[in-house]
């Protein structure tokens, strides 16, 4: 294709074919949009004779990077393998072989993001990841541009759209987890290691990204306080739905007195807080900033198409500036700030908290177990018990607010009450405050 803009495309599964897609389904739109016709012209897979999603030209397909990073014609390097190596050393050499790079890769932007935007620039080339976000929601375009002139705050947000989706379907179809996971992975949705999803730890990648772009400092993921949800029972799904709670998965940074609070946590919604009504794949963000106020963004958080949207534009707007030579150059990643102090919330953090306590029903078990948790400045907010008349019951707390520290120790007394059988769950209560 004459004059057309020749872009290499690194893996075409679900992201990849959902890029393919667009490009096939929209091409005349985005020749339009973008001024020049985008043309893929390698694609990179393990496998060139496994069977795809999408009908690619056998002559594209290749299984040696040197056939795209050594082409001088491909000018932006479309990297949607996964994982950290080779992604990231592929990455890197496409940028000091002057190619743009666009990438959704999560777990080499969190560890690597700053090295390669310093790289890109260095090289005069763009390094753009709207797709390792949020998936198809544009939240990292919004922060570094659209809302550069806000001093951010806060970040709470669910952005891991498999979790989403387990826990919607545990909470609303009573589905049990491993089935809702395997849904999950056959609709996408999964990492390749979906353990990084249930886990928290694609969730802790995105957050260090935010962190990184809100903040100005480059966490490293694996500093992230974090929790999964392989722990959420159905007993606790239906009794915080009892309560008035939606059980999310949530990735929170808070900043204050110039120090930042990061974690990836489950808790307990309020059902009148728009983060509880964010349902199967679905990814929202709610931000705070000093000119903008509170905002929130909402919209697909994985996905073929949703993400394959995210990665097209960064495509587009690279492959738009390309004849001028001279992209955009508001950016809040031209000012990174490495003063910021950390609070690791570890054991440290104040907030409210559900507690579940498997307990004998027998007169006087509240009482012992109140003014043990009072002996810790620990107040409570709220107390059911449900299913009388069985030897072991459950007994359900929701702390006010306390130091975490102060709760652990009051509940490592309590388990060794004889009338506990176990302290079943201990959830974070999210403040509506945001
Ligand atoms: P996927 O379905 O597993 O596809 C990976 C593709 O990369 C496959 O085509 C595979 O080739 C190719 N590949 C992997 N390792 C390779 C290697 N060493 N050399 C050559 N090719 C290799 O993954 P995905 O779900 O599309 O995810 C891709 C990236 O996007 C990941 O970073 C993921 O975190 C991110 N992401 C995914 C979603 C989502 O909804 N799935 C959303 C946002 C971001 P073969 O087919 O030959 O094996
Ligand atoms: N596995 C990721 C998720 C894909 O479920 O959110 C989108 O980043």
């Amino acid at each position: 294709m004459k004059n057309s803009v020749k872009i290499a495309l690194l893996g075409i599964g679900n992201v990849g074919s959902g890029v393919w897609e667009i490009l096939e389904r929209n091409h005349d739109r985005i020749s339009k949009y973008t001024g020049v016709p985008i043309e893929v012209k390698r694609v990179l897979v393990r496998d060139v004779n496994k069977k795809r999603n999408v009908s690619v030209p056998a002559d594209l397909l290749t299984a040696s990077y040197a056939d795209i990073v050594d082409d001088p014609e491909i000018k932006i390097v479309v990297e949607l393998m996964g994982g950290l190596n080779p992604a990231y050393d592929y990455i890197k050499q496409a940028i000091e072989n002057k190619k743009s790079v666009v990438t959704a890769n999560k777990a080499v932007i969190s560890h690597y993001g700053r090295e390669l935007i310093e790289l890109a620039r260095r090289n005069q080339v763009e390094l753009r990841f709207e797709g390792s976000v949020g998936g198809g929601i544009p939240i990292i375009n919004t922060l570094n541009k659209s809302l550069a002139a806000n001093e951010i705050d806060t970040i709470v947000g669910i952005i891991n759209g498999t979790t989403n989706y387990i826990l919607t379907q545990m909470t609303n179809q009573g589905v049990d987890f491993d089935t809702a996971l395997k849904m999950a992975q056959q609709k996408g949705y999964a990492e390749a290691d979906p353990s990084s999803d249930i886990d928290g730890e694609d969730a802790a990648f995105k957050l260090s990204i935010l962190t990184f772009i809100a903040f100005g400092v480059q966490v490293p993921p694996q500093d992230i306080p974090r929790e999964g949800i392989t722990r959420i029972s159905e007993k606790d799904i239906q009794y915080a739905a009892q309560l008035g709670y939606t059980i999310k998965l949530l990735a929170t940074a808070k900043k204050h007195d110039g120090k930042l609070d990061l974690h990836v946590h489950p808790a307990l919604v309020p059902n009148n807080h728009p983060l509880a009504a964010v349902n199967d794949e679905f990814n929202a963000l709610f931000i705070k900033g000093d000119a903008i106020g509170e905002f929130m963004m909402y919209g697909k958080g994985a996905g073929s198409l949703p993400t394959g949207s995210a990665v097209m534009g960064d495509i587009m707007d690279i492959a738009a500036a390309l004849p001028a030579g001279s992209p955009s150059k508001l950016n809040r990643l031209n000012g990174f700030d490495e003063d910021v102090e950390r609070l690791k919330i570890n054991g440290e953090g104040w907030g409210e908290y559900y507690i579940r306590l498997e307990v004998v029903d027998r007169p006087g078990v509240l009482g012992k177990i109140s003014t043990a948790l009072g002996n810790y400045e620990v107040s409570i907010a709220s107390v059911v018990q449900r299913g009388r008349g069985e030897r072991i019951v459950p007994l359900i707390l929701i702390t006010h607010r306390v130091e975490k520290r102060r709760l652990n120790q009051a509940l490592e007394e309590i388990q060794e009450f004889d009338v506990v059988d176990e302290v079943a769950s201990i959830l974070r209560v999210e403040e509506c405050s945001g």
